[in-house]
């Protein structure tokens, strides 16, 4: 019998399971074969969204704290893999791109992400600082998007926060001109070995590291000016409340149609 990957990929213990998500395990595990779903099979997937709603009361005059709640949460949540993972929206020459990265600082001062400079995200954003963020918190029947403005942060953050970085992945951002087209793994695996020859890994790799912070790689600061919070609700009747900066930089909140 052949193994399947998904078979235990959504335990019965998780804490959002209502009666459609039992069928939608059932309708997995019945994936399973080696034929592909076939279209009746695809449209089947849906699954009936809870109890928790996000009412004007309770959602917290301040986005960004609000947002930290709902991060708190989900990081706490066993069912989220990579709460702080987020997908990227840019947008240049006509043509919109989307990717996961990872958050790595909120704050008022808006949503931090590192990357290449030099990839393809990073030309992009030099063409159009207008981006967006979504984080997909599906366990818990959330989503938020985040619509802002990315700037770079200065040399001395990025450095500070590579700084913090395994000495692999300093290597790597060092061995990789993110993006482009490379011969092979090969010579991905002879660039990283090259760096890591040039900087050898201390005693301490994690601190005090001498590897020095990449002239193409750093931080970018998305500074939001609107920011919606999804929680899935019976019947499709989700609630959608979003906060948008109004002309006196304070936050507006209003209800959207599911
Ligand atoms: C879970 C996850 C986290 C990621 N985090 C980052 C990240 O923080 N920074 C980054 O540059 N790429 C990250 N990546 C890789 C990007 O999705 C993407 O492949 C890469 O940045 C190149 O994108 P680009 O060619 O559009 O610039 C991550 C991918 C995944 C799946």
């Amino acid at each position: 019998m052949s193994q399947c990957p998904f078979a235990y990929s959504a335990p019965l213990g998780q804490l959002f399971i209502n009666l459609a998500s039992i069928s939608r395990l059932a309708m997995t595990a019945a994936t399973c074969s080696n034929t592909p779903m076939d279209r009746d099979e695809i449209r089947a997937m849906r699954r009936s969204y809870g109890e928790l709603g996000l009412s004007e009361s309770d959602a917290n005059p301040n986005p960004i704290t609000q947002f930290e709640i709902w991060l708190t949460a989900a990081a706490e949540n066993p069912y989220v893999v990579e709460a702080n993972a987020m997908v990227l929206g840019t947008s240049a020459d006509n043509q919109p791109k989307a990717r996961t990265v990872l958050l790595k600082e909120v704050s008022e001062n808006g949503f931090v992400f590192y990357s290449n400079y030099n990839s393809d995200k990073g030309k992009e954003i030099s063409q159009n600082q207008n981006v967006s963020l979504t984080f997909p918190w599906f366990p818990m029947e959330r989503q938020v998007i985040v619509l802002g403005r990315a700037t770079k942060v200065s040399n001395a953050e990025s450095a500070d926060y590579f700084a913090t970085r395994p000495w692999s992945s300093q290597i790597g951002a060092w061995a990789s001109n993110q993006s482009e087209v490379i011969a092979s793994r090969e010579s991905l695996q002879k660039s990283w070995d090259e760096i890591a020859a040039k900087y050898p890994e201390g005693p301490d790799d994690l601190e005090g590291s001498a590897v020095p912070l990449p002239p193409s790689w750093g931080g970018f600061c998305v500074v939001p000016h609107s920011i919606e919070f999804w929680q899935g609700r019976y019947s499709r009747l989700h609630d959608r409340l979003r906060y948008t900066l109004d002309e006196n930089k304070k936050w507006q909140l209003t209800r959207l149609a599911p």
